[in-house]
């Protein structure tokens, strides 16, 4: 009697536990929605991972955080957010990217609603360019009708085709109900190189004169940049489409990192693979980076090959 209760219990405890797995199951594996259950800012979410997680970059941590707080917190917002993320790659430029995702979508870059295009990837043939033109805004037009939150990601933009960027514009700008799509509330990112010589020169010059990269500020880098860069007479199409200004709402600044930035990466990776920190690894790991100029001061590809070279040891 006693033993044939206690299997009863052990019975219903697996089937709730069972129960539950299943109801995890099918929740994860539910089609995604255009709404608040899958589509949500978690502002704070994104902080505490770019406090924890992104190294270096106190401007782009700030400006990211301030402008997606100002869009989700307008509701009469005029046009599509539009940020423009400048720098070396290995910066963190794709990195934020994803935690962005991470922190709005449910789903991160996984979901349906957040589109990734690299240019050399999706577009790399200049004949076809009329054709990816054409998909491109389908695509925008489409995707935007099914859901106002989409998300788009443009790496590479330096590399972008002319025609393609003209195509994406019209997009970026005051749109008030284009062919009764509303554009107002989707996300628009770009990823360039583009003024990555003058953040780096800039930033070079900043630590040589014994100051903190802290003490950087964003305006002084859209000066140095709006000065030179984005006037240069041989600027490639994308400078030129960023001077006019109404198209992109944020220029955001990825800094070249220092050594000690390149040392967090190596520890965030080791921790991320739930292996133990050893700081002989890390300072191995990190001394094996390219630093440039002769004083060594900052990292020639920023953390882009950290998690290879970790895997050398795990
Ligand atoms: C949405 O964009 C993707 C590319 O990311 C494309 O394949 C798909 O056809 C688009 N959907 C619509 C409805 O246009
Ligand atoms: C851009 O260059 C032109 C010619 O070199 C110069 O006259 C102009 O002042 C520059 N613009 C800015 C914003 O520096």
């Amino acid at each position: 009697m006693e033993s044939q209760h206690i299997s009863m219990v052990i019975i219903s405890v697996t089937a709730c536990v069972l129960g539950l797995l299943l109801n995890k199951y099918i929740n994860s594996t539910k089609c995604e929605d255009c709404d608040e259950n899958w589509i949500t800012l978690d502002i704070k979410g994104l902080e505490e991972d770019f406090t924890n997680k992104l190294f270096g970059q106190h401007i782009a941590s700030e400006v990211i955080i301030k402008a997606l707080k100002g869009s989700s917190s307008n509701p009469n917002s005029q046009k599509p957010l539009t940020m423009s993320l400048h720098g070396y790659s290995g910066t963190g430029k794709n990195f934020v990217s994803r935690l962005i995702a991470q922190n709005l979508y449910r789903k991160g870059l996984d979901s349906k609603y957040v589109h990734v295009f690299v240019s050399t990837l999706h577009f790399p043939h200049v004949q076809f360019i009329d054709k990816y033109q054409s998909n491109l805004q389908k695509w925008i037009h489409g995707n935007v009708s099914q859901c106002a939150r989409s998300m788009f990601i443009f790496d590479e933009m330096d590399k972008m085709h002319p025609g393609l960027i003209n195509a994406i514009k019209p997009f970026l700008d005051y749109s008030s109900d284009v062919d009764k799509v509303d554009y107002r509330k989707a996300i628009f990112i770009f990823l360039s190189n583009t003024g990555g010589d003058k953040i780096s020169e800039f930033t070079l010059n900043v630590l040589m004169n014994g100051k903190e990269r802290e003490s950087i500020k964003l305006s002084q880098l859209e000066e140095e940049l709006s000065s030179t860069v984005f006037n240069k007479s041989n600027s490639g199409f994308w400078q030129t489409a960023l001077i006019q200004s109404n198209l992109i709402d944020h220029f955001i600044p990825f800094l070249p990192l220092e050594f000690k930035h390149v040392e967090s990466c190596v520890r965030a990776e080791i921790a991320s693979r739930g292996k133990r920190i050893s700081e002989s690894i890390v300072t191995t790991i990190a001394s094996s980076m390219v630093y440039y100029p002769e004083e060594k001061l900052l990292s020639q590809k920023g953390c882009k090959t950290v998690a290879s070279k970790v895997n050398l040891y795990f």
